[in-house]
This record gives structure tokens, C-alpha cells and sequence, in this order.
């Protein structure tokens, strides 16, 4: 893919309306070397990574430090995709003021952009970190660091309140100055309303089709794990894949069939 140029976020919101958006996550080097050359638009060092990599109860065990360690791995990979840094939970409830330096971090760790979650009650934040040069995701519907007031992870936008609600918060998350927004886990329709009413794109995971571009967990497309939500579809069986790999050395090693002449360096 040696002839594609470093999408930038320009390039994002060019995008709305003529191509689909592509995102994925990512949290190492090696992966994001197989996101980019599979050509996707945006990678996102999500803060997903408490549960998928770090093996957590929630996203809330992950901080400020580790994000940004995986951001830096993620960026030594060089991806022409546009790198994404999650803001963790903590790192910028505090204060509009806690919310830049974050995002200050963020951009010194390699992120090109960051992403937030929640909506009207934090646009003073997305504010900020615009001013500062920053650009920002939003991040609407059910959005796992707000789990507990939630009860669980429930799909959003089943009430009238909830739906205006989600509604709201995307267009105040615009008028704040975010270049694009995830809509998690929420009703199809409303996504499609936000998707319609919006000049900025929308990125869903688990709220239709009606989006700008989807983002998925990888972990959750490479079929890591036996479990995933019912919104992720997996593309491959990786977790069977590496199980077997890991067997068959295993057992070569076992049987002494490995190492066998061929890497046998003298
Ligand atoms: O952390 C993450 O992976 C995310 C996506 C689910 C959008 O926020």
C-alpha cells in the first residue's frame, strides 16, 4: 500500500457522505502494522485495552500512563491511518484544564487526535482541547466508562429521554468543535437521525449501518476471545489459530522434532 497518503483529519471529514469510514483498534506495534497495511482510515488506541489486553473488569483500571505507553507503541509503527488516543477515564472529568494536559500527553505520545467520552456535560473540555490544536472524537450512547450509572452495558436510546438525550449530546459535541463522533450501542435509527443531522462523521460500533464508518475491536474481528458482544462480527478464528501454533510447538518440542537440522545454526 506503498501509494497511499497519511490520512489526516481533513481527509476524515472529507469522507462523510462519499466513503466509509474504517476504524479499529489497536494497542501494540504489530498490530498496527496489520491494521495499516490493511488499509484502514483510523486506528484507535482504545482504552478497551483494560479489558482486552490487560484482562480488567472495566475500562476504569486503565490510566493516563499505560494509554499513553501503548499510544507510543502503536505509533513507532508510522501508520498512514490517523491515530486516535482514548482518554482514560480520570484523565479529564476533573476539569477543562486536566483535559488539555491529557490531551497534551496524548499528542506527545504519537496521537494525532484524541477521543472522550460523554456529551453536553463535557463539551467545555472538547472546547479546550480544540483550542490548544488538538483534534477530538466524541464519543455518544453507551459509553463503558459511564457503566455503573448506566447499570451495565446496556444499549442506549431505548426511552424518549435517552434518545434526546444521545441526540444532544452529538450536536453539542459538533458545536464544541469535535471532527467526528462514535456512537456506541444505540438504537439504528437514531444513529441514522445523528448520522443525517450532523456535518461531522459518525462512527458507529454496535448502531447500525446508517453511519459514516464502523470501528470495531480487534481483538473482538480477529476472534480472539471465545466471547464478544453481539454487535461484533468475527472475521477471523484467531484464538483457535494460535492455540493450535502454540500446540504443535509444543509437542515438538515435547518429541523432539523441534529444533529440528534446518535451525541448527553453526
Ligand atoms: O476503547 C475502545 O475500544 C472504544 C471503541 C469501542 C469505540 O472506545
Amino acid at each position: 500500500m506503498s501509494h497511499r497518503k497519511k490520512i489526516t483529519v481533513r481527509k476524515i471529514l472529507k469522507m462523510k457522505g462519499k466513503e466509509k469510514i474504517v476504524m479499529v483498534t489497536a494497542y501494540d506495534y504489530p498490530t498496527a502494522k496489520i491494521v495499516d497495511d490493511a488499509g484502514v482510515d483510523m486506528i484507535l488506541v482504545g482504552d478497551s485495552l483494560a479489558m482486552v489486553v490487560l484482562g480488567m473488569e472495566s475500562t476504569h483500571g486503565v490510566g493516563l500512563e499505560e494509554m499513553l505507553h501503548h499510544t507510543r507503541a502503536v505509533a513507532r509503527a508510522k501508520p498512514y491511518a490517523l491515530i486516535v488516543g482514548d482518554m482514560p477515564f480520570g484523565s479529564y472529568e476533573p476539569s477543562p484544564r486536566k483535559a488539555v494536559e491529557s490531551a497534551i500527553e496524548f499528542v506527545r505520545a504519537g496521537a494525532e487526535a484524541v477521543k472522550l467520552e460523554g456529551g453536553s456535560e463535557y463539551v467545555d473540555r472538547v472546547r479546550e482541547i480544540v483550542k490548544a490544536g488538538i483534534p477530538v472524537v466524541g464519543h455518544v450512547g453507551m459509553t463503558p466508562q459511564r457503566y455503573l450509572s448506566f447499570g451495565g452495558y446496556k444499549l442506549r436510546g431505548k426511552t424518549p429521554s435517552e434518545e434526546k438525550k444521545i441526540i444532544e449530546d452529538a450536536l453539542a459535541l459538533e458545536g464544541a468543535g469535535a471532527f467526528s463522533i462514535v456512537i456506541e450501542f444505540t438504537r439504528e435509527d437514531i444513529a441514522r437521525r445523528i448520522t443525517e443531522k450532523l456535518s461531522i462523521p459518525t462512527i458507529c460500533i454496535g448502531a447500525g449501518r446508517y453511519c459514516d464508518g464502523q470501528v470495531l475491536v480487534f481483538h473482538d474481528l480477529a476472534g480472539l476471545y471465545k466471547e464478544s458482544p453481539p454487535f461484533a462480527k468475527k472475521y477471523a478464528d484467531a484464538y483457535n489459530y494460535l492455540l493450535d501454533a502454540v500446540k504443535r510447538y509444543a509437542e515438538e518440542v515435547r518429541t523432539g522434532r523441534f529444533p529440528s537440522d534446518e535451525y541448527i545454526i553453526q
